[in-house]
């Protein structure tokens, strides 16, 4: 358990699948998301859901409020150890915690985490073009975008952080 100013982080568990199926289902979070919208019955996610905590290479975490209700997921992931650089994702499911910092104290607790607990040198993501409420909160994060990129006919803007800018934050503050 991680645990910061509004949010902690945990080990995802098998409870968390009817709002991973609600968030997964909901086509506004999919388009935000650049994601295909899931199509399939709960008992059939349900089904798949225990293996694949099981078995994910992803590092996931669930986000839940400090009073304990589960508003989103964020994960680290494509780990390239020859570059020691990860990407990252965040998805706050549970729009009433949307544009209240939630976010920003989730990736900045995600991006302390990684820094202090492994050797990555460099954390990077994606997020559309049009998604300014993504790009805002990864910013006050201390990501900057390095470039832009096209992928099944979405426009993605890519961010980053790496460890000495990361360093500077934390004497900054
Ligand atoms: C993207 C997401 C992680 C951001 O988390 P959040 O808790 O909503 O964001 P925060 O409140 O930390 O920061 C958002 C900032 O963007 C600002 N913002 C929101 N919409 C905006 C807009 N249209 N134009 C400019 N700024 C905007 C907010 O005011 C806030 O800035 P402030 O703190 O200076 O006021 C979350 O909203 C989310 O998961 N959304 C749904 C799925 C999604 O977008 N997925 C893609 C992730 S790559």
């Amino acid at each position: 358990m991680i645990i910061s100013s509004k949010i902690r982080l945990r080990d995802k568990r098998l409870a968390d699948a009817l709002d991973d199926y609600m968030w997964r289902t909901d086509a506004e979070l999919a388009r935000l998301d650049a994601a295909p919208l899931l199509t399939t019955t709960f008992s059939r996610y349900l089904s798949d859901y225990a293996d694949e905590l099981r078995y994910s290479i992803r590092h996931r975490f669930a986000v839940e409020t400090l009073d304990g209700k589960h508003i989103g997921n964020c994960s680290y992931y494509s780990i390239d150890e020859a570059k020691d650089e990860a990407e990252l994702g965040i998805m706050i499911g549970n729009r009433d915690y949307w544009d209240k910092g939630y976010g920003t104290d989730t990736v900045t607790t995600l991006v302390n985490y990684i820094f202090h607990q492994t050797k990555l040198k460099r954390i990077y993501l994606k997020t559309l073009d049009s998604n300014i409420r993504a790009q805002k909160c990864f910013q006050k994060c201390g990501f900057t975008p390095y470039g832009h990129m096209v992928r099944d006919g979405f426009s993605f803007t890519l961010m980053e952080i790496n460890r000495k800018q990361w360093q500077e934050q934390q004497t900054e503050t």
